[in-house]
């Protein structure tokens, strides 16, 4: 399945797949996803077996406008209506408690549904012309790095998917923030490009934060099931490794493996690394945030694709800027440690 541009004529034959229970893979602002019918379980089922993806892991429902939420939700909160009216269209997944009619093989038997409007144009053109809620999780294999490009879903599941819709490259790269607001006080399930200040700012209040595994990791230990601690990962063993033991690791790692490829920060570490025998690869990220985490899933499976031995990948900064970067990461790899 090769993919197509995403005109007028690709969108209705898209509805007319979604109608009858196909899989239609489309962008977002965030990565791509695959989509099904939300309404229709067996067209959900076909999602998770596409995946490979565990049944009760939740898949987020993609709406149209804010107003569609009371089609799935049971009770809208007040912060609710505010987030969504400060950031959709746009790259936040609000989790709700569900309203009955939506299936159980959308949410994963669970009672909450994830909801989001997201903000690519051909994405809401989709939503609007289906007129429904479309399931999608992102458009990888289970447990794989995301797809930022229509190409990259093209790799993951072309054998599987009823049509891919070319919207070209995701604009914010990483997916979306997710905040529960189920419960009694909203909490942050997963970073993303709306950072936890912003949405404390709309809410007034303090998001509660899964507590770090540790400070060095800063990953959350995520109560959402699909958001275990290995995920977003490439096949080829991968590293994260602080700047100023950039040298000694290659080093230490042509002395044992062959194949090496970096993922670089956009400072000058990279430049005091030498060009051993084993070093196949640098890709310089680009140094502000924004740009290293749309470069970030299409450089690591780009590094992936070169059947490596190992990635290793220059840390960022720990700090509340790089919080999102730094969770994906420490999902994908682990930590270095000196071998001797
Ligand atoms: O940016 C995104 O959110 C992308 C695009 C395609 O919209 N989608 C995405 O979906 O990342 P997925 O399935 O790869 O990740 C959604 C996460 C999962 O980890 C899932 O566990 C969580 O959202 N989730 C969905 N519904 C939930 C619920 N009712 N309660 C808790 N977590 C939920
Ligand atoms: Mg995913």
């Amino acid at each position: 399945m090769k993919p197509i541009f995403a005109d007028d004529a690709a969108i209705e034959y898209a509805v007319k797949l979604l109608r009858q229970g196909r899989l239609v893979a489309f962008p977002t602002e965030t990565v791509y996803g695959l989509g099904a019918d939300a309404s229709n379980p067996e067209a959900v089922r076909r999602i998770f077996k596409a995946k490979g993806r565990p049944v009760d892991h939740p898949l987020i429902v993609h709406i149209a406008c804010v107003n569609s939420i009371n089609d799935w939700a049971l009770t809208v909160p007040e912060a609710a209506l505010q987030l969504a009216n400060r950031f959709w269209p746009g790259p936040l997944a609000l989790i709700l408690n569900k309203n009955p009619d939506v299936p159980l093989a959308v949410t994963g038997g669970q009672d909450t549904v994830g909801l989001r409007v997201p903000a690519h144009p051909v994405a809401l053109r989709l939503l609007q012309a289906f007129g429904g809620g479309i399931a999608a999780p992102s458009a990888n294999r289970f447990c794989r790095i995301s797809p930022t490009q229509a190409a990259h879903v093209e790799e993951e599941l072309g054998d599987t998917v009823d049509l891919i819709l070319d919207g070209g490259a995701c604009q914010v790269g990483v997916e979306s923030t997710i905040v529960d607001l189920s419960g009694n006080q909203p909490r942050l399930l997963r970073p993303g490009h709306i950072t936890r200040l912003e949405i404390e700012a709309v809410l007034q209040t303090e998001l509660l934060v899964n507590s770090p595994q540790s400070d060095q990791t800063m990953s959350l230990e995520l109560r959402a099931p699909g958001m275990m601690a290995v995920h977003y990962a490439p096949v080829t063993q991968a590293m994260l490794c602080p700047s100023d033991r950039l040298p000694e690791a290659i080093g230490e790692l042509s002395l044992q493996i062959k194949k090496v490829g970096i993922l670089a920060l956009g400072g000058d570490a990279i430049n005091r690394v030498s060009t051993e025998n084993g070093l196949i690869r640098i890709i310089r990220m680009p140094e502000q945030v924004e740009g290293y985490a749309q470069a970030l899933y299409a450089s690591l499976r780009e590094l992936d694709n070169l059947h490596l031995d190992m990635i290793l990948v220059e840390q960022p900064p720990r700090t509340e800027a790089w919080r999102t970067i730094n969770d994906r990461l420490c999902k994908a790899a682990s930590f270095y440690q000196p071998l001797i």
